[in-house]
């Protein structure tokens, strides 16, 4: 029998991120939407069924909105919920993808009680935070997918910067996905070069700048939604990284229970992810005004948490 991943959501990030999963050929996709999208589900999944013979994958993808289906998934990645347009912050979809998210944790819960979930909506860890107090699951089994996407953007403005393989460059950034995000310059390297000895602070700062509005800077271009060939390509990392147990370091939205002095709330931070989910988080030795600013961020999600009554 094939592996199950269910995929909530069969908006652009939803169908984005079963096509790419798709494409490694290593579990079976079920996208599921709301019975008021009638019959898109099952064509966005026939479609990329319809793909398969060309792009070398032969994994059964199915659309539906019979929670129902996603039983025996190992893990499930939750996309559901409004994205932002443009003016707007993640912060801003905090009621309305709440009781989204909250109906979701529901059905993830009496069908899929043994998975993994990954959070995709926002605003980001205070949806991760909301799954996991929802569904009851151990903390190891509900994160959240930000920190990759955050990462790679400020990868792809280094290189950009550099005129150098976007390949070549390593980042870390950390905090909460949003405006209070933390790119850390001093572990950002390429090919094993510290950026601060190829790029002068102020470039740096204006790259770090960038990657912080990152997703605000695509929203302002697409005009109807937000960003998500990125976001989705992010969150396959992460679903591999559970299904082949690789122990991929990532920085990804997790809880915290002391670390870096946080505690009871979730917040991007380096990840090993494997079968176990987030198996173990490092704690980084990060400067005194880096650590102020991730506390930062981590005292304005735990505020926002009020909002919802944690
Ligand atoms: C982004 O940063 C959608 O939050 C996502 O693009």
């Amino acid at each position: 029998m094939r592996r199950k991943v269910s995929v909530i959501g069969a908006g652009n990030v939803g169908a984005s991120v079963a096509q790419y999963l798709a494409q490694k050929n290593l579990c079976d996709i079920v996208i599921v939407d709301i019975p008021e999208k009638e019959d898109m589900p099952k064509g966005k999944a026939l479609d990329l069924m319809e793909a398969g013979p060309v792009d070398f994958y032969d994994i059964t993808i199915t659309g539906t909105f019979d929670f129902a289906d996603i039983k025996d998934s190992e893990v499930v990645v939750v996309t559901s919920g409004l994205a932002r347009k443009p003016g707007m912050s993640r912060e801003d979809l905090l009621q309305a993808n709440a009781a989204i998210i909250k109906s979701v944790s529901e059905n993830i819960k009496k069908y899929a009680p043994n998975s993994y979930v990954i959070m995709v909506a926002n605003p980001l860890d205070l949806m991760t935070f909301h799954a996991w107090k929802v569904t009851g699951f151990p903390t190891n089994r509900v994160f959240g997918q930000a920190g990759i996407l955050d990462s790679i953007r400020f990868r792809t403005f280094v290189a950009m910067e550099l005129g150098v393989s976007r390949n070549d460059v390593q980042a870390m950034v950390l905090g909460g996905h949003g405006d209070t995000m933390v790119p850390l310059p001093a572990y950002t390297t390429v090919a094993g070069i510290p950026i601060t000895e190829l790029i002068p602070e102020d470039r740096i700062k204006a790259i770090s700048d960038r990657t912080r509005m990152g997703g605000g800077e695509i929203v302002k271009l697409l005009k109807t939604g937000s960003a998500y060939y990125a976001p989705a390509r992010a969150t396959v990392d992460m679903v591999e990284a559970v299904l082949l147990d690789r122990k991929r370091v990532l920085p990804c939205s997790s809880h915290l229970t002391g670390e870096y002095g946080l505690s009871d709330v979730y917040i991007g931070v380096p990840c090993v992810i494997g079968a176990g989910g987030v198996e173990k988080v490092f704690e980084l030795k990060l400067s005194d005004s880096d650590l102020a600013l991730l506390q930062k961020s981590g005292n304005t999600y735990k505020e926002h948490l009020k909002e919802l009554g944690y």
